[in-house]
């Protein structure tokens, strides 16, 4: 279905406006000159900067604000303690040189809907609240859902006091120096029971909705991946007079074992992808001692995740112990199969088809969210925003303004729905 598309017919409503305006004082905070993309990592000024205009936003509209004990914001129309509150929310981090609306869409959305909302004279008979969660992305710590997992109870405090970023700074420090108290955080059993249903909207990061022609889409599931650590160890020495008989060379093992990853992936039809990687001493002319290289994988079920993971374990040691090489695998993270809830799917379905009676599609995705993490504790449902050339992850990354309205209309319809009882 085309939904929302026409704007310009409802130009009275302040949906676009609310919009836009928000939108662009997000766009220049945490932007790389160079590349173009968002440098938006945990903690940092830039999240700060993010942070920062989340406050603004919730104090405008006069929401009461709060930083739950993970760090995570929250902005409230209604008191949250009344329970079997609605939230909606995204985050606002990126990932190394990410494009604008991985994140910022739902978040941005949330306000807009709200804005319509009140234009519409909605009655609120649950409280609603906006969210952003904190490091979603990882990109800095290794770990992705860091502000949900912690909330959910999926992340034990133990194991974020553990996590360090590229220079060594411990998530604890990080924290403090951003003036967020890292002794407080862990599972919040109490704010997530308050919660009756959290609706995340995103930007699509395929191309299902350009292939359908619709604007908006719900979401049905999201694939089981994870994240495991690769070392490669050999010996350093001369590039120029070391014969290559003699060598221990981590480089080349490595270098099989993203073949390997290729290869299997594509034999289970599942993604694996080696997109991060460091190298020691890291010279031209010297042999490598360790080649590290962070595994991302992903399938439509965990047999086949499985499968893609034992063919690629297996292929790198085959090739290591043939080459005197030293390997360590770590998993660093996981999520398993997320199947969103049905109830709430189809409620959603239902709320976005009444004044058109068409079916908005309902697609699987490969992407991991915050929602997904909260699936195990709360309602849980996404809305998927048309984007026209499935590019994620990058500053290419786009939708168009009147998908992202679309996208607008979309989320108040619905939470319009779900706040009325
Ligand atoms: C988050 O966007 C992920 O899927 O890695
Ligand atoms: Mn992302
Ligand atoms: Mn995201």
């Amino acid at each position: 279905m085309r939904h929302g598309s026409a704007v310009g017919a409802e130009g009275a409503s302040p949906r676009a406006a609310s919009f836009q305006e928000m939108w662009a004082e997000l766009l220049p905070i945490g932007r790389s000159s160079a590349s173009g993309g968002y440098r938006r990592h945990a903690w940092t000024s830039a999240d700060a900067e993010c942070r920062a205009w989340f406050q603004e936003q919730a104090e405008a509209r006069g929401l009461a604000y709060e930083v739950d004990r993970n760090g995570n914001q929250w902005a409230w129309l209604g008191d949250p303690a009344d329970g079997d509150a609605v939230v909606t929310g995204s985050h606002l981090d990126s990932v190394p040189d990410g494009g604008a609306f991985d994140g910022p869409l739902g978040v941005v959305s949330a306000f807009a809907a709200l804005d319509e909302l009140r234009f519409r004279n909605a009655t609120f008979d649950r409280p609603l609240g906006i969210v952003n969660f904190g490091d979603e992305e990882g990109a800095r710590f290794g770990l992705a859902c860091v502000g949900s997992r912690l909330a959910a109870g999926q992340l034990t405090v133990e194991q974020a006091h553990l996590l360090t970023d590229g220079d060594g700074i411990s998530l604890p420090k990080a924290m403090a120096a951003a003036g967020h108290d890292p002794d407080a955080i862990g599972a919040d059993p109490e704010r997530l029971a308050r919660i009756g249903a959290f609706v995340e909207l995103h930007v699509e990061q395929g191309r299902a909705l350009d292939l359908s022609g619709d604007q908006v889409g719900i979401a049905s599931s999201i694939w089981p991946h994870g994240r495991w650590r690769f070392d490669f160890r050999g010996e350093a020495n001369h590039a120029g007079t070391t014969r290559l008989v003699d060598r221990r060379d981590p480089m080349p093992t490595y270098a099989e074992t993203v073949l390997a990853a290729r290869r299997e992936a594509e034999l289970a039809g599942a993604v694996a992808t080696f997109g991060k990687i460091s190298v020691e001493p890291n010279g031209v002319n010297a042999i490598p001692s360790l080649v590290r290289g962070w595994l991302d994988s992903r399938a439509p079920g965990q047999e086949a995740l499985d499968t893609v993971l034992a063919g690629i374990t297996r292929a790198a040691r085959e090739y290591a112990d043939a080459h005197g090489i030293d390997l360590d695998v770590a998993r660093e993270s996981f999520t398993p199969v997320v199947e969103f809830d049905h109830a709430l799917r189809d409620e959603l379905g239902r709320l976005l088809g009444r004044d058109t009676g068409l079916t908005v599609p309902v697609l699987g995705t490969g992407a991991g969210h915050d929602a997904g993490i909260l699936s195990g504790s709360v309602p849980t449902a996404m809305l998927f925003v048309r984007n026209p050339t499935g590019v994620s992850h990058s500053p290419a990354e786009s939708a168009t303004e009147d998908d992202c309205v679309a996208g607008v209309r979309a989320l108040a319809d619905v939470l319009e729905g779900l706040t009325r009882r």
